[in-house]
């Protein structure tokens, strides 16, 4: 039996309780493709911070290298600065491991409302560059307090990292429906954007069998909401990419339904996430919904080389919303994360049967 590697980071908040709904799915989908997931769990988060000054090892990066995939939760706390955790874990590790590219898949669910009349049929995939643009960090604040204040936030825009986002895209694209919408604000930002436009236009010359376009980035928003089955891969930076998914989240029944991945193409590990937060709202009440996770999980699935488990784990999620007595109350039902996540356990296709060679000399065949 194949073991496989997994890193699970809970995390804080609704994270633990999505993680723990999700695993035994995994664990289960992953079997009935004759494989076993090696989990190790790290206690990495906001009660670290506070114990220790931390949010994870500094040697926490190499420890989830080993692994062929981790799983994450969210992080945030009410008692620690989000940019103490959001930067020491989640934005650490994408940049440690060069985690290139968000890979963050949008699509309607049978027995799933919306606040779009027809979101019927949506199927997006975005991607979104995850190392530069507006989040490196680069800039500064002087004369703190003072009217005369200023800050600088540096966008950083590099030809090789949109290269290898718009590659990456385009193969997406061509292995879907052959549509790719590259998403820029090239009319009001002069350098970085014109630098996307260029790089990508000429990586699309790679690809002639993928219908491409250029939408600006306000005029993807309306899109978005308009004709959302317009739509195929969308490509965009670590900004517009964060905004956009949001937004389209919404078209999928919300944050609790919202997966995603982080991922250097054509090398291990990936990272995958909720989109959503730790929810302190809700967190400890067991209703969080753990959609978004169980779809992280599958998207895990994926990477690891076990596609028959992470569309089992899809079937099992569509099964399971179909009926909404299993929804929990961000999606209008009365269900909690462990019935919600159990009736997808329940909803598992079985095992393919592996086929049978007949030996023959019992007399039967
Ligand atoms: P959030 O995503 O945690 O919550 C936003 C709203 O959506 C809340 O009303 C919440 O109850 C609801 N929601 C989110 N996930 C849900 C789920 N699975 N089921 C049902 N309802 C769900 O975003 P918010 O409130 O802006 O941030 C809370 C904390 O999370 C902050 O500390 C923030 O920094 C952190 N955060 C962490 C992220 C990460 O770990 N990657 C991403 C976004 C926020
Ligand atoms: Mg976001």
């Amino acid at each position: 039996m194949a073991k496989i590697p997994v890193a699970v980071i809970p995390g804080d908040g609704i994270g633990p309780e999505v993680v723990a709904a999700t695993v035994p799915v995994l664990v289960a989908a992953a079997a009935r493709e004759g494989a076993t997931l090696a989990i190790t769990e790290y206690d990495w988060g906001a009660e670290r911070y506070l114990r220790t000054g931390a949010a994870m090892p500094a040697d926490g990066p190499d420890q989830v290298r080993s692994a062929r995939a981790a799983l994450f939760g969210a992080v945030g706390h009410p008692g620690v600065p989000d940019h103490e955790l959001v930067w020491g874990l989640i934005i650490r590790l994408r940049q440690a491991l060069d985690l290139a590219v968000n890979l963050r898949p949008v699509r309607s669910w049978p027995g799933v409302s919306t606040p779009l009349r027809d979101a019927e049929g949506t199927d997006i995939l975005i991607v979104r560059e995850n190392t530069e643009g507006e989040y490196t960090g680069v800039g500064g604040r002087v004369r703190p307090g003072a009217d005369a204040e200023i800050a600088l936030e540096v966008a950083v825009h590099s030809r090789a990292v949109i290269a290898r986002a718009a590659r990456y895209a385009f193969d997406a694209a061509r292995a879907r429906r052959g549509h790719l919408a590259l998403v820029t604000k090239s009319n009001a930002m002069r350098h970085g954007y014109t630098l996307w436009d260029a790089v990508v236009d000429e990586v699309a010359a790679d690809y002639p069998d993928v219908r491409y376009e250029r939408v600006l980035v306000d005029a993807m928003a309306a899109r978005l909401v308009q004709r959302p089955r317009s739509l195929d891969v969308l490509l965009a930076s670590n900004l517009f990419g964060d905004i956009l998914s949001d937004l389209a989240a919404v078209l999928a029944g919300g944050l609790g339904m919202a997966p995603s991945g982080n991922v250097l193409p054509g090398q291990s590990p990936g990272v995958f996430e909720s989109v959503h937060g730790s929810a302190p709202d809700i967190a400890g009440r067991g209703i969080a919904n753990p959609v978004a996770c169980l779809l992280s999980g599958a998207m895990l699935l994926d990477h690891v080389g076990l596609p028959g488990a992470a569309e089992a784990v899809r079937t099992a999620v569509g099964a399971a919303l179909a009926d909404p007595a299993n929804h929990t109350p961000d999606l209008g039902g009365a269900g909690t994360t462990t019935t919600l996540a159990g009736a997808v356990l329940a909803a598992l296709p079985d095992a393919p049967v592996p086929a049978v060679t007949a030996t023959g000399g019992n007399g039967q065949s």
